[in-house]
């Protein structure tokens, strides 16, 4: 990978400083080379949406590390581009689960709408095309990821509205696009039906304090079940045969003082 030289020096631009003191004060300063992926994002941004070596090098004085560090992280992500492109980044999601949802077709409507094909920019530098690995997603696929906003639920009709409002100058809602609020299911809930099983908060989390095993299924499902005191004695039978057992296990792995491994055993 090449950087580009494009500009002989790049700073932060001014405006820019509260969001810079809020990135910074999120790690304590003998750390603050920790910030810098979001003050790469910020620099991309500032940059029209890729990194000259400038950018680079502010970022990495700007932290007192080594350039290489940043270098680094610049050319090992996918989400910083460190050669020229378009302005709005339009990157559409193609790994398998978007795949099978449809994403040929939102790549299809994508290069229709904005005229260029994968890695291409727009003549007039306003958009930057490309495919992506998964975002994180999938339960909202096919969807593309533009400048800050994840479109979700897309088809061919649905990229190309929103890839040509964009055009128009407008910026659509995002989110998914069909209609349904974050990613609950389409039609009639069907998970999440049962009721609850035993309730730990009383517990503080932890199993009950004799650790018995949990009983599946609902909480009231016992009181009415004429099998469960036979159960719970078999049960407690089972528990008992087997602590005995452990606690043979346990003398013979750790005799006490004048006993031999075998104690407790026939010693014929
Ligand atoms: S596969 Fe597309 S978001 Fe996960």
């Amino acid at each position: 990978m090449s950087f580009s030289p494009d500009i002989a020096t790049f700073s932060f631009a001014p405006e820019l400083g509260a969001e810079i003191e809020r990135i910074m004060a999120r790690y304590p300063e003998a750390r603050k080379q920790s910030a810098v992926m979001p003050l790469l994002h910020l620099a991309q941004k500032q940059h029209g949406g890729w990194l000259p070596r400038a950018a680079l090098d502010h970022v990495a004085d700007f932290l007192e590390i080594p350039r290489i560090r940043v270098y680094e992280v610049a050319s090992f992500y996918d989400m910083y581009n460190t050669e020229p492109t378009g302005r709005i980044q339009v990157r559409v999601c193609t790994t398998t689960p978007c795949w099978l949802c449809g994403s040929d077709d939102v790549v299809r409507a994508a290069k229709e709408v904005l005229g260029v094909g994968i890695g291409e920019s727009t003549e007039d530098g306003r958009f930057f095309l490309r495919e992506f690995e998964c975002l994180g997603a999938c339960c909202n696929a096919p969807m593309m990821w533009i400048d800050d906003d994840y479109y979700e639920d897309l088809t061919y009709e649905r990229t190309k509205a929103v890839l040509e409002a964009i055009k128009a100058g407008e910026r659509p809602a995002p989110g998914p696009q069909s209609g349904r609020k974050g990613s609950e299911p389409f039609g009639e809930r069907h998970t999440l039906l049962a009721k609850p099983g035993p309730d730990r908060t009383r517990t503080g989390g932890q199993p009950a304090a004799d650790h018995e095993p949990e009983r599946k299924g609902r909480p009231d499902d016992h009181q009415h079940d004429p099998t469960a005191p036979i159960a719970d004695a078999a049960h407690e039978q089972v528990r008992k045969a087997k602590k005995g057992t452990l606690d043979d296990e346990i003398v013979a792995i750790d005799p006490k003082p004048g006993e031999s491994k075998t104690a407790g055993k026939d010693s014929d």
